[in-house]
């Protein structure tokens, strides 16, 4: 072998056999899993340097191996989300590697990474416009018991505003397992925003639980948070209004704790100077949504039975979707949506092959999803309502249906799509 070739090629084997070292995992470490184990985020412990994760190395191995960690519940290979979290194979296999080589340092890079704090790219540090939050804070109860309560936030400004984003904030992360909140215009000024209750536990509480039924006749716009999901913001002209006079209604769920916690709960607002061009709308297909009824069969869930539905909904008009957000709750197995075009293509929005409740999420495309007019969406949701669900709240397993509520006995079979009316050349605008 002429000398130079064989340099080329031991070059080449050396760095290829060269060991990982934490500086070379570093990046998508910090990247994947620092976002929420921080002090401040949802998770734990902080996982932030290289003195943090090989405190844990064999904890950390099993994880990620197992796909516990990082959280992400839809199949990247069906589809694929600016908000992508989950590891590729190829990090899974270099970190796994690093590990498996007895977790070397090495040496630091000249540029070390910056920390995504993933609080979206729009909102680079600016401040919120507007802070709506709970202002008397709530003791959870360490009880070991999840529990669910429901605030009521009123707001009222001089006129209304163009929304570019919104942000789930709240004091203590740790304790709060995923919370929906809707935005409600209450323009008759004779409504007192302020009157009556400004928490219901549901289920402590079922004497109140319509007590905010009155402010919510007219949903203005509808999200929800799960920790770690950054904030939800719409690019260029997309948006939506916010109202002069209402409220915000938030429903949280809180995990079981065992000594008592403090929550506060609220959203900030970041508006725009322009009107909103492009209203964003969000649709509820399925349980507690349209097309309830045309689930198949019946969403009726018998005790020790693994059922499967399907919903099939056609699209009345052109849009370009932001994002999608799958529902179900204790019972769910897997879901899966897709969309078929009147042209017969098929379009896939979301599989999630192992449901986790704990991990609801809206995810966002990396450009908007074309929807052509007429075309249909389906739906398909599995559950199980055994006992070898570990997570089924009953037992033993008892008849399940939807009563469209988010209590945890109740199940659901919905999805919530993010969209606005398609405009040509959506396609090619960056969501990421
Ligand atoms: C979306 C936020 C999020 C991300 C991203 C994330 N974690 Fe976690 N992690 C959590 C939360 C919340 C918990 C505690 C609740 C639980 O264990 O389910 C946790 C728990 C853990 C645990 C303890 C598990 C147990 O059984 O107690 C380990 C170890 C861990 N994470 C490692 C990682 C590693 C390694 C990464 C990156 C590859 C990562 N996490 C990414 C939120 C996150």
């Amino acid at each position: 072998m002429p000398a130079r070739l064989f340099t080329i090629v031991f070059l080449f084997t050396f760095t290829a056999l060269r060991a990982q070292t934490y500086y070379d995992v570093e990046p998508v470490l910090v990247r994947k899993c620092g976002v929420c184990h921080n002090p401040g985020e949802a998770a734990p412990f902080p996982l932030l340097n290289y003195e943090d994760f090989t405190k844990r190395l064999p904890f950390i191995k099993k994880v990620i191996s197992t796909g516990y960690m990082p959280p992400w519940q839809a199949d990247t290979a069906y589809s694929h989300f600016a908000n992508q979290r989950g590891l590729t194979a190829e990090e899974k296999q270099a970190i796994l590697a690093w590990i498996d080589h007895k977790a070397p340092k090495g040496k630091a890079p000249k540029n070390a990474p910056v920390l995504n704090t993933n609080a979206g790219k729009l909102l680079n540090g600016r401040a919120p416009d507007l802070v709506l939050k709970s202002k008397i804070p709530f003791t959870v109860k360490g009880n070991n018991k999840e529990r669910f309560i429901e605030y009521k936030v009123p707001f009222e400004l001089p006129a209304g505003k163009s929304v570019e984003a919104i942000e789930f904030v709240t004091n203590n992360k740790k304790i709060i397992h995923h919370v929906n909140y809707g935005f409600y215009s209450v323009a008759d000024s004779s409504v007192d925003l302020d009157a009556g209750l400004s928490t219901i536990d549901t289920d402590e509480e079922p004497q109140n639980r319509s007590a905010f039924d009155q402010l919510k006749r007219t949903m203005v716009y509808y999200t929800g948070w799960i920790p770690g999901a950054s904030a939800e913001y719409y690019p260029n002209d997309f948006g939506w209004t916010f109202p002069k006079r209402g409220v915000v209604i938030f429903t949280t769920h809180y995990a079981p704790i065992a000594a008592d916690e403090q929550s506060i709960v609220g959203v900030n607002m970041y508006f725009k100077d322009a009107p909103v061009k492009r209203p964003v709308r969000i649709i509820s297909i399925g349980s507690g949504g349209v097309g309830e009824r045309d689930i198949d069969p019946i969403f009726m869930i018998p005790p020790d039975q693994v059922k499967t539905f399907e919903l099939k909904m056609r699209t009345p008009e052109e849009q370009s979707l932001l994002y999608v957000w799958p529902h179900m709750h204790y019972l769910g197995k897997s879901f899966e949506a897709f969309v078929v075009t009147p042209g017969n293509d098929t379009i896939h929005l979301v599989k999630i092959p192992q449901w986790d409740f704990r991990w609801q999420e809206l995810y966002r495309f990396k450009k908007p999803v074309k929807i052509p007019r007429g075309s249909v969406i389906y739906m398909k949701g599995t559950y199980d309502n055994t006992k070898d669900n570990p997570f089924n709240p009953s037992d033993p397993p008892k008849y399940v249906f939807s009563k469209g509520s988010m209590r945890s006995d109740d199940e659901m079979f919905t999805l919530l799509l993010i969209y606005a009316q398609y405009n040509l050349g959506d396609e090619s605008i960056d969501l990421e």
